[in-house]
């Protein structure tokens, strides 16, 4: 029987509006996934630059990267490169794929995978990751699943580059977990309610290196005025001028002095109205002989030495001044 033509009419309407549908939603979602800002991808050279500082912490240890398709990863990549050299155990890595078949991300992980990997001894290069078993998961590699918690179980060591959106929740799952770590945030994410404390209590502190770091992200990912480019063969670039190192991981320059030479004089350094501590703008600027707190810019803790200092407060400027009031510990116990 052959259809009217007006509901083929209809029928074509429809299907019109359902693939707009679609695609509004395929837009939105992609929209959202892009005010995430979760897709940023490390650059080898970053990771080494810091990883450099840590050898001692990971010798005999498991290592998890698992917000990494180890595929593309440049931690997998890093950590497989320098198997021998670390001496380490075993590196596991987990990816996540939104199970949404629209939001594939571009390494084209149809399914979120995880790898194992305990050097090669046919390979003393360790360059030759092609007898690497690649697992599905059952889930979605979300770091939070169970099937990755037990992951993390094993681990000694979870070194990555996480998911800005999420920080929180994975640090909170590192601490309960009571893993070590070393990874990548935001310096804003200092200022957290649920982050701060843990740097007060020297539970969590900065890496060595940070400030600007430059991550390649997805095309979709959309153009901007500044800190943006795109190489000759059509990469997207992004770069942060306040990405961080976050650890747990003892290392050297946390040790070190910061070497102070101003003196203290009321006329240079007034107090505030609201609060008994003096103002110093610059980090460079706190002055050698002064015994009660000091409010500093957060930028301070890239140079926090907890023998130095001790961290009193930290107080959200509703200026857009965020401080942290600390207290030098050597010369108020010189001169007390
Ligand atoms: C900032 S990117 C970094 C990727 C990779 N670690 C790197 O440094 O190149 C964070 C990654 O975490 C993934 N991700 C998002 N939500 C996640 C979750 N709930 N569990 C695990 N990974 C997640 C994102 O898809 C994204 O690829």
């Amino acid at each position: 029987m052959e259809m009217p033509a007006f509901l083929h009419l209809f029928l074509f309407f429809h299907i019109i509006k359902l693939v707009k549908e679609k695609k509004l939603a395929h837009n939105t979602l992609k929209q959202a996934k892009i005010n995430k800002k979760d897709e940023f991808y490390t650059q080898l050279s970053d990771i080494e630059k810091e990883l450099k500082h840590y050898k001692a912490h990971f010798k005999g240890k498991t290592v998890l990267c698992n917000c990494d398709d180890p595929r593309v990863s440049n931690f997998f990549k890093y950590f497989a490169l320098n198997f021998k050299h670390l001496g380490l155990k075993k590196i596991i890595t987990t990816c996540y794929k939104n199970q949404d078949v629209d939001l594939f991300s571009e390494n084209n992980s149809e399914k979120a995978v995880w790898i194992e990997y305990e050097g090669n001894p046919n390979d003393d290069t360790n360059t030759d990751f092609s007898t690497i078993k690649v697992n599905k998961l059952k889930g979605d590699g979300d770091f939070r699943s169970k099937e990755c918690i037990e992951l993390l179980k094993q681990a000694d060591v979870v070194v990555t580059n996480p998911p800005f959106s999420l920080f929180r929740e994975y640090v909170a799952q590192l601490i309960e977990y009571d893993k070590k770590f070393l990874i990548i945030g935001n310096q804003n994410a200092i200022t957290y309610k649920e982050i701060f404390p843990l740097i007060r209590n020297n539970k969590l502190w900065l890496g060595f290196t940070g400030g600007n770091m430059k991550f390649t992200v997805p095309s979709y990912y959309p153009e901007m005025k500044t800190r943006f480019w795109v190489d000759e063969n059509g990469q997207k670039w992004r770069s942060m001028g306040n990405t961080y190192w976050f650890t747990n991981l003892d290392h050297s320059k946390r040790h070190e002095d910061l070497i102070l030479y101003k003196k203290y004089t009321p006329e240079e350094y007034p107090k505030y109205d609201n609060y008994d501590a003096i103002n110093v703008d610059k980090v460079s600027d706190i002055p050698m002989d002064y015994c009660e707190c000091i409010g500093v810019p957060i930028s301070f803790l890239d140079k926090y030495n907890p023998e130095q200092f001790e961290i009193v407060r930290f107080r959200k400027g509703d200026d857009g001044k965020d401080l942290v009031y600390t207290r030098e510990r050597e010369f108020c116990h010189t001169s007390a």
